[in-house]
């Protein structure tokens, strides 16, 4: 997994701009958040990650150097306005109210923030699971999505085969 999500990995690396606070959503084995902490020493880093045995992965690979927890970002109690940024790799496609969470990503995020959403829309359309919410998105569902939900897109760019980055900013009246 953290192989094959490397190209997202270093794409989202550098659309970061030395964030102050930055929450990690679905962080998995915590490759990504090492190469984060390696470039930005300074960044407070919060992680959260619905999986108790990937909190366990990611433990032993980052200590005490970001703030992990096990909880969904689906509703969280992180203060209003609090991140300067807020990244998530290849799991929105969990979320099983998708516009609900962007609105939970929003309050927790400042105004003038971003989120950065990378995916894979390698099999948009065609993944189905009965009784399950997951979906992957291509570039008009997720446009469509982002839509929904009031939020305004900066970049959406492609990073590998079918991998996509996109750069939203936070705004908020
Ligand atoms: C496909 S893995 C990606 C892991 C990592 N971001 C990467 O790029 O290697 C998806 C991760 O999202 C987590 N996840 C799924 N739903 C979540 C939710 N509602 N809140 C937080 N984490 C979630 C899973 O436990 C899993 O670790």
């Amino acid at each position: 997994m953290s192989l094959s999500n490397r190209k997202m990995h270093k794409a989202v690396l550098k659309e970061l701009c030395s964030p102050v606070t930055l929450l990690e959503i679905g962080f998995g084995s915590g490759s990504q958040l090492e190469m984060i902490s390696r470039s930005f020493s300074q960044t407070a880093l919060d992680c959260i990650d619905i999986s108790k045995d990937m909190l366990w992965c990611a433990n032993k690979r980052l200590g005490t150097r970001a703030a992990l927890s096990s909880c969904s970002i689906e509703i969280t109690d992180y203060p209003d306005d609090f991140f300067d940024t807020v990244i998530t790799t290849d799991t929105c496609y969990f979320w099983t109210d998708a516009v609900r969470t962007l609105n939970e990503i929003k309050r927790i995020t400042k105004s003038g923030g971003r989120l950065i959403i990378a995916y894979n829309s390698l099999y948009a359309g065609s993944v189905h699971r009965a009784n399950s919410a997951f979906r992957m998105y291509n570039n008009a569902a997720i446009m469509k999505l982002c839509e929904n939900a009031n939020m305004k897109v900066l970049s959406h760019k492609t990073c590998g085969f079918k991998q996509k980055v996109l750069v939203i900013s936070i705004q908020k009246e």
